[in-house]
């Protein structure tokens, strides 16, 4: 099956000023849309045509490095659309409890999160995630994803490409953690940890 490029969850200005209108048009529908065609153009009439996005990355992984840098970047981008959010969202009782737990409070988690993704080198993701039953930071770089990853269950994620950023912070990565921290949908995140199960992308 050709991969689609799923709509934002909100309006385009839905998220000003932490992230622009301007970046969304170029980060969704040039950035994701790009990931997505040359996904589709490298599965079409192989034996990936019929897998899942979460199938092709983890046969792409390792195998065929241009499909997996595009069917994970294709996937992450759907991933981090829903892991922001207009309004703001709160977690669940069982996600507030082990974000106390784990990080002491929200505000501590959104400082980790802050922390690692500044820390990070050049591009990569910086991701909530459950692992062993605990709130687990996790960094992948480039392209790379917890998508297809055993035994790890991804809430939420930031996308520290500078093309995330560039337009609405320059080169000020912490201060785009700093705004995207107020965006963050708990609420998705909370469906996440509840469903126990990787997040798929809506074909
Ligand atoms: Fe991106």
């Amino acid at each position: 099956m050709a991969f689609d490029l799923i709509d934002l969850p909100y309006e385009d200005t839905a998220l000003e000023p932490a992230v622009s209108a301007k970046t969304l048009s170029y980060h969704h529908g040039k950035h994701h849309q790009a990931y997505i065609d040359k996904t589709n153009k490298a599965i079409e009439g192989t034996d990936h045509a019929d897998k899942s996005l979460e199938e092709v990355i983890a046969a792409a992984r390792g195998s065929d490095q241009g499909l997996f840098n595009n069917s994970a970047q294709s996937w992450n981008h759907g991933f981090y659309w829903h892991s922001m959010a207009a309004e703001e969202t709160s977690a669940s009782d069982e996600l507030k409890s082990m974000i106390d737990r784990d990080f002491g409070s929200v505000d501590g988690l959104k400082e980790k999160l802050a922390e690692r993704g500044a820390g990070h080198f050049a591009n990569g993701w910086v991701w909530l995630a459950v692992k062993g039953g605990k709130l687990t930071i996790e960094e992948t770089h480039d392209g790379d994803t917890l998508a297809d990853q055993d035994g790890v269950n991804p809430l939420l994620v930031i996308d520290l490409w500078e093309h995330a950023y560039y337009l609405d912070h320059q080169n000020a990565r912490p201060a785009y953690l700093d705004a995207v921290n107020g965006k963050l949908n708990w609420s998705f995140a909370s469906e996440n940890l509840a469903r126990g199960t990787t997040w798929e992308y809506p074909n």
